[in-house]
């Protein structure tokens, strides 16, 4: 695959280098030069440092990995995104990790929302980013939410790819806010048999509620 990734800090450049590995063409880009980039990624090379209006024509998936902060006016710069899926690999934390509130939205809504003509698909948010270079093949679970079917099943395929098993924990209402900072799903690892029971028992929750 061609991805994009927004963002080559601790979480881009880890991304990329997953993604590298596997085999995928990788365009990744930070808010400067891409030059600044052009030593930390020496050794791959399938990863390609692009200024940051190149990423959305070079790529077929984008993967967004900023700080909540930069994440409006970087949505606001890549312009429309004409049914691109959108990667959220953020979280609405501050400088000391933080929540930010969001008046109680899971935060890819709000990306959904600034970023309207995307597919936006939820990944990548839920533990230790290292572990996506550190721990590829050894069965880990990833989990992934979205409102489009197509853009899930192909971050699903990513996610195999990289040494990892995709597992779909529904909407980004849903499965989105189990994922955010301090939601169920999020902040370790979990196994098969966790994930269903939470899944189960906040499903039977929604259905009390209607
Ligand atoms: N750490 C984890 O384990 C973990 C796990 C999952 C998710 N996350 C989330 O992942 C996100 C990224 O975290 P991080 O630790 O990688 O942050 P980081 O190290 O501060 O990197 C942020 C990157 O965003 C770039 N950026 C900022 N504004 C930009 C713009 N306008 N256009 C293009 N690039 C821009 C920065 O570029 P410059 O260097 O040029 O400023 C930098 O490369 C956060 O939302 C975080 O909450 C973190």
């Amino acid at each position: 695959m061609k991805i994009g990734i927004i963002g080559a800090g601790t979480v881009g450049a880890i991304l990329a280098k997953s993604m590298a590995l596997a085999g995928h063409e990788v365009f990744i880009a930070n808010s400067r030069d891409p030059e600044t980039l052009t030593e930390v990624f020496r050794d791959f090379e399938n990863i390609h440092p692009v200024w940051k209006d190149e990423l959305t024509a070079k790529s077929e998936v984008l993967a967004l990995a900023v700080r909540w902060k930069d994440t409006r006016k970087v949505l606001e710069d890549l312009g429309d995104l004409n049914g691109r899926i959108l990667i959220d690999v953020t979280n609405n934390v501050d400088e000391n990790f933080d929540l930010i509130d969001l008046g109680g939205r899971p935060s890819s809504e709000v990306i959904q929302e600034l970023a309207p003509s995307a597919r936006v698909v939820k990944a990548f948010n839920t533990f230790k980013i290292s572990k996506y270079l550190d721990d590829r093949g050894t069965g880990i679970i990833s989990f992934i939410a979205g409102n489009d079917e197509g853009a899930l099943n192909t971050v699903s395929e990513l996610i195999s790819s990289i040494g990892f098993v995709p597992y779909i924990t529904g909407t980004l209402s849903f499965g989105g806010r189990l994922m955010n900072v301090k939601g169920r799903l999020a902040g370790k690892t979990r196994s098969k048999e966790e994930a269903d029971s939470i899944i189960k028992e906040e499903s039977e929750k929604e259905i009390i509620k209607k």
